[in-house]
């Protein structure tokens, strides 16, 4: 063990991850993708989950006007959406039409809930945290989605 540099000692531990989606809503109508790595379980009772988007993405933009996000976590037939939803902005692509997702709409406000996903939660935004250039948006889970047939996509 040895003092290192914060990018040696990142590299290390970076990889394989899990990614997740956020479905959000556009301020001006229809839904917008965008991957994540830095998402984690924050509470069993409510059930929550936290997400960290940077300042700069425009779903940030898209949560501060409408506070719920779908979080899907994708099978690995859908690695090239995840790659394409993590490289381009919904301020000049609709990610759902380029991405040719095949979606129901969820029970709380209607985000895209993916048939390939494993599993997708819809959440209530209920407290923000700024994290520097990133804010943790923290959602409550209102519904449930589960497809026992699709494996999880791992990022490696
Ligand atoms: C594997 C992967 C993980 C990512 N994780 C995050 C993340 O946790 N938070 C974040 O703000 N951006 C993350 N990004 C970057 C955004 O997905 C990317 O900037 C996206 O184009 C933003 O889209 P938007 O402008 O439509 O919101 C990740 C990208 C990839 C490929």
């Amino acid at each position: 063990m040895k003092q290192t540099d914060l990018t040696s000692a990142y590299g290390l531990i970076h990889l394989p991850a899990k990614v997740t989606l956020a479905a959000v809503e556009k301020p001006d109508g229809g839904y917008n993708l965008i991957t994540l790595e830095w998402f984690m379980r924050t509470s069993i009772q409510p059930p929550m989950f936290a997400i960290s988007i940077g300042h700069s993405r425009y779903s940030h933009e898209c949560l501060l006007e409408s506070r719920y996000f779908n979080l899907i976590f994708p099978s690995v037939e859908m690695k090239p959406l995840c790659a394409m939803a993590g490289s381009s902005s919904g301020r000049d692509t609709d990610k759902l039409d380029l991405g040719k997702v095949d979606f129901l709409p969820g029970k709380l406000h209607k985000l895209p809930v993916p048939k390939d996903a494993v599993a997708v939660f819809e959440c209530e935004v209920t407290s923000q945290v700024r994290s520097g250039d990133h804010t943790i948006f923290v959602g409550e889970v209102r519904y449930s989605w589960a497809n026992p047939d699709r494996t999880l996509l791992v990022y490696s």
